[in-house]
């Protein structure tokens, strides 16, 4: 395919198919199961209700809108309508979605050492591999830390890039061909976990728990913060992937509607992950006092493990789905970043994908590193677990909303909200009034900045004692820096703030200030 060449969706399904697989992925099923554990069950929804509709929706359309209109990747988009800060917000929305992609990689690799563990060894009463100092762990958890702490990880990191890498190889058309049957195959295996939930005694009193609002720990920030940031990331808002899919469909798109069906869909499937994951948790009264990771890598498994009906069929249909799920967000992301790079310096793709891969692959192996820090593992960590805590609170507690809050900027204040309104309404079925337009100038752009700013403030101590409001989902205390201290590796949490903004902001400097290649398609962005 020539440098030139935009593919299109086939179809119109193609591209919901497509905006789906990308928003659905590990956040409704990992992150979702256990934010919604740790914010009391029913207390979550309502505030995730709320950040769906007054933030995720409108993004949504905001996002499907430019990209439909300007037919141009994310920073080029945002270049067309704000100049050179324009193009400069898209970039360092993408070096935040690269750490986000690199440690999202990382997680599938652990997905992919799990998957092939629950063909057998994930069962046994104690994990068979050589370790670390973990003789003593049962199963699945003594798997998992042993599947953390080896090396052949790095080489299911480099399946899993070379898997994106592969899915995104023709663009639309390639993505398109697998997501019609990953997207299916996603809703198959989780409506079956789902059943066998459900019909297990007790499995009901778990879904109970989902709609049985505690309206008391509403009160938090931590949960509004928790359900804005969940939502961003489960929608796939703020990464730039979502205005590049919507690039490449046809002009006579009713983007609106587009973008409702997919966060439907997505927040349907997230919806009813939590029966599968909380009708177990309950029916085999597992208390998942661990991290984010731990719920879906050890303390769902455990449930697994005395399933009747077999640990081997229902594990590899969990780890299955978290795979196939991960691998249609992730390759939404890689596009994402190699369709921006191909707009700008119109190279191959193939090039593009083969640097994108060896970066891929190097990043992703910081996060899989298996030293371990904590020697008597009360931690339970390896410093790649770390690291990924450390960038993911940056990357995802602020990254996501702080794209957000710059995208209303651009296109409210300075692009102009009703020029987007007049374009997504030219084909659609629901056309869009001031109410929007006020949506995108003031209250997305108030909220997040409200969140963004009381989180700080609360992290920083400010606002009260800042340990409870600081969350990091996927080690456990490894991160607490009394715990980090006392192994010696303390300068890699006080590193991870400077590199992360470095990273970002220079990697979007250069970016922007490289001249691009001469445009041979001019677009026609108001036609
Ligand atoms: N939206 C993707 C997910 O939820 C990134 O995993």
């Amino acid at each position: 395919m020539s440098a030139s060449e935009r593919t299109q969706w086939k179809s119109r399904l193609g591209f919901v198919l497509a905006a789906s697989g990308s928003a659905i992925g590990l956040g409704n099923i990992v992150f979702f199961g256990a934010n919604a554990y740790k914010f009391g069950g029913g207390a979550f929804y309502v505030p995730y209700l709320v950040a769906l509709f007054v933030v995720g929706i409108p993004m949504m359309i905001l996002e499907f809108g430019i990209g439909h209109r300007s037919r141009v990747a994310f920073p080029q988009t945002l270049g067309r309508m704000a100049g050179r800060a324009g193009e400069f917000v898209g970039w360092w929305a993408l070096f935040n979605a690269v750490i986000i992609t690199m440690y999202y990689v990382t997680i599938l690799g652990w997905v992919v050492g799990m998957l092939i563990g629950a063909l057998g060894p994930l069962w046994e009463p104690a994990s068979p591999m050589p370790n670390y100092a973990m003789e003593t762990l049962p199963n699945p958890q003594g798997y998992f830390f042993d599947t953390l702490s080896s090396w052949t990880v790095v080489g299911f990191v480099a399946l899993v890039w070379l898997a994106n890498v592969g899915i995104c190889i023709n663009g639309a058309r390639s993505i398109e061909s697998t997501v019609k049957f990953f997207v299916p195959a996603m809703w198959i295996m989780m409506l079956a976990l789902i059943v066998r939930g459900l019909t297990l005694d007790g499995g009901f009193d778990g879904v109970m728990y989902l709609f049985n609002p505690d309206f008391s720990a509403m009160s938090g920030l931590d949960v509004w913060r928790g359900a804005f940031s969940q939502i961003f990331f489960s929608l796939s808002l703020g990464f730039g992937v979502l205005s590049v899919y919507a690039s490449y469909l046809p002009k006579k798109s009713d983007t609106t509607s587009m973008g409702l069906q997919t966060a439907l869909m997505n927040c349907s499937f997230e919806y009813i992950a939590g029966f599968a994951i909380f009708s177990m948790l309950f029916a085999f009264a597992i208390v998942p006092k661990a991290s984010t990771l731990a719920m879906s890598f050890f303390v769902l498994p455990q449930g697994i493990a005395q399933l009747p009906g077999g640990a081997v069929t229902f594990g590899v249909l969990f780890f299955g789905l978290l795979l196939v799920a991960g691998l249609s967000s992730s390759v939404s992301l890689v596009e994402g970043l190699a369709a921006a790079a191909i707009d700008k310096f119109r190279v191959k793709r193939g090039i593009v994908l083969a640097l994108l891969f060896s970066v891929g692959v190097l990043g992703s192996m910081v996060f899989a590193l298996p030293i371990v820090i904590d020697s008597s593992l009360a931690g339970n960590g390896t410093l790649g677990l770390t690291l990924l805590d450390l960038f993911d609170h940056k990357a995802f507690g602020y990254g996501l909303l702080l794209v957000g809050l710059a995208e209303c900027i651009v296109v409210g204040w300075i692009f102009g909200a009703q020029r987007l309104i007049d374009h997504v309404n030219r084909h659609t079925k629901f056309t869009l009034g001031t109410g929007y337009a006020h949506l995108i100038k003031f209250i997305i752009p108030l909220t997040i900045t409200a969140l963004l700013v009381l989180g700080f403030l609360h992290e920083c101590g400010t606002l009260g004692d800042p340990d409870g409001d600081v969350s990091y989902p996927y080690g456990q205390g490894l991160v607490d820096p009394e715990a980090i201290g006392s192994t010696g590796w303390s300068w890699v949490a006080d590193a991870v703030p400077i590199v992360w903004i470095a990273f970002t902001i220079l990697g979007a400097l250069v970016m922007t200030w490289l001249p691009a290649a001469r445009r041979d398609d001019p677009g026609d962005d108001d036609a």
